[in-house]
């Protein structure tokens, strides 16, 4: 067959314009945000890469369902649909609506975790991250080594290194360790896949123990789309087959349906322990809504239902997974680091090796991130020690293992020359990367700083 691009698989049904700020107008809006690029108003952003999370496009019949919602406060039939899939999707029996990822961390860890225990994870997300230390537990990053080097190519970086695992395990014993979780793709390693051979692995060592293994799913359809493309034995298998197999091999899962639930708002926690669930419906009920909404409109459910439905069409996965790495290629091509390959949502490109006259004290990826604003109106997030950068025991700040600047791509919410403007927005900067300056926190919270945190340029 002649080679021919992968095209949208969809025709755009109803558009939002978007303004264009002046480099006037966004300076000024830097300035009133303390260069904190979650303070602007989407208004002042031509191109927004800020998160994947709730701001895709829905299809026709998710609006579709969604007048069909039922908003019964108790027993909806929306809710039977939005259970009818997630149980057939991921074969867990127990399925709690909530009204996005975080909520369903907070309530399972609040069941699960005690002070003092270690959660471990490839990568904990920083919400996942935050909620364990809320919990007073340990939150434990165990990727393999590959996945931290972000110009090494390996076709599953996102991958749980087994053996510290095992260690982890040996060091805290198997009551301080009440479950072990999986992100899948690994977020905040660059959204990464993890492999099924890996999941089996870690499965073995959870069943050793007795300990329960979830997914944190959020990206499972992306990660069941590099299985089939990179893991031997998966070419012929449906992404819905794969997704199945993911999740048998763990007990449950936390779910953000905000990502690959292809909506804007929702989530579930899903598993197969029912005493478990029962305390986590519990829970749900003091702070989110009974279990047949749990915090979510019945046309909420709708939309989640079905997006749960056309995120592992193939069509949609092999345009999803391509239109991220052809802006990854041009940024490549052009010379810029970035974490090789690319990841399943988004681009992540390598600040701390992109500016080495900035220290990670002085937040590289903040710099790198504000400057593509401050040129292109094109918003990313720093993923790196303004984030992650923990304090050490002589009060000087242990810094985050990568420097990164994600580029995340809302699903089907772009076209390909938004894409290509934005390459040559990063290709710009890159250009004169050695005249980039270093920032300072002023100002910052207790958890999550990166929120809300205000920094100036370091003079
Ligand atoms: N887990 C992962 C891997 C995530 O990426 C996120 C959110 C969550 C959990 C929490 O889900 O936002 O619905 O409460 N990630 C978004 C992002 C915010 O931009 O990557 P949530």
């Amino acid at each position: 067959m002649p080679f021919r691009t992968i095209i949208e698989p969809f025709r755009i049904h109803s558009v939002q314009a978007i303004d264009f700020p002046t480099v006037e107008q966004r300076e000024a809006a830097l300035r009133r945000t303390g260069h904190n690029l979650f303070g602007l108003h989407a208004d002042e952003i031509i191109v927004d890469l800020l998160t994947d999370s709730g701001t895709g496009a829905m299809s026709s019949r998710q609006w579709a369902g969604m007048l069909d919602g039922d908003e019964s406060y108790a027993g909806s039939r929306s809710f039977y649909r939005f259970r009818d899939v997630v149980q057939d999707l991921t074969g867990f029996a127990e399925v709690i609506p909530v009204h996005q990822g975080r909520a369903a961390e907070r309530i399972l860890f609040e069941v699960l975790v005690e002070p003092g225990d270690v959660v471990p994870n490839n990568t904990h997300f920083d919400t996942t991250r935050a909620n364990v230390e809320h919990r007073g537990g340990e939150a434990r990053d165990l990727v393999i080594p590959e996945g931290r080097d972000p110009a090494l190519i390996h076709p599953f970086k996102g991958n749980m290194d087994v053996e510290p695992l095992e260690a982890t395990i040996a060091e805290m014993g198997r009551e301080r360790v009440p479950l072990v979780m999986v992100t899948v793709t690994n977020n905040s390693g660059g959204g990464q896949p993890v492999s099924m051979a890996n999941l089996r692995a870690v499965r073995a060592v959870c069943d050793r123990h007795g300990i329960p293994l979830f997914l944190d799913a959020c990206r499972f359809a992306e990660n069941a789309w590099f299985i089939k493309l990179r893991e031997e034995g998966y070419a012929e298998r449906t992404p819905r087959e794969i997704a199945r197999e993911m999740f048998s091999l763990t007990d449950g899962c936390t779910m953000s349906a905000k990502k690959d639930g292809l909506a804007n708002i929702g989530g579930f926690l899903a598993l197969n322990d029912a005493d478990v669930a029962r305390r986590c419906r519990d829970l749900l009920i003091l702070t989110e809504g009974f279990p047949t909404y749990g915090g979510l409109a019945g046309y909420d459910m709708e939309a989640v239902a079905q997006g749960l439905t056309e995120v592992l069409e193939e069509n949609y996965l092999r345009y999803r997974i391509r239109s991220v790495a052809y802006l990854a290629e041009k940024v490549e091509r052009a010379g810029i680091p970035l974490v090789r390959p690319a990841g399943g949502h988004a681009v992540y490109l390598d600040a701390r090796t992109l500016l080495p006259q900035i220290p990670p004290s002085q937040y590289p990826g903040q710099a790198l991130a504000v400057e593509l604003y401050r040129d292109g109106g094109v918003r990313g997030a720093e993923i790196g020690s303004l984030m992650f950068g923990r304090p050490g025991p002589d009060g000087t700040e242990i810094p985050a293992a990568m420097e990164l600047v994600r580029l995340a791509i809302p699903r089907r919410a772009y076209t390909q020359s938004h894409i290509d403007f934005v390459a040559e927005v990063v290709i710009d900067v890159a250009e004169r990367a050695d005249s980039l300056r270093g920032f300072r926190i002023v100002e910052q919270a207790p958890w999550l700083r990166h929120f809300t945190a205000r920094l100036e340029p370091v003079s």
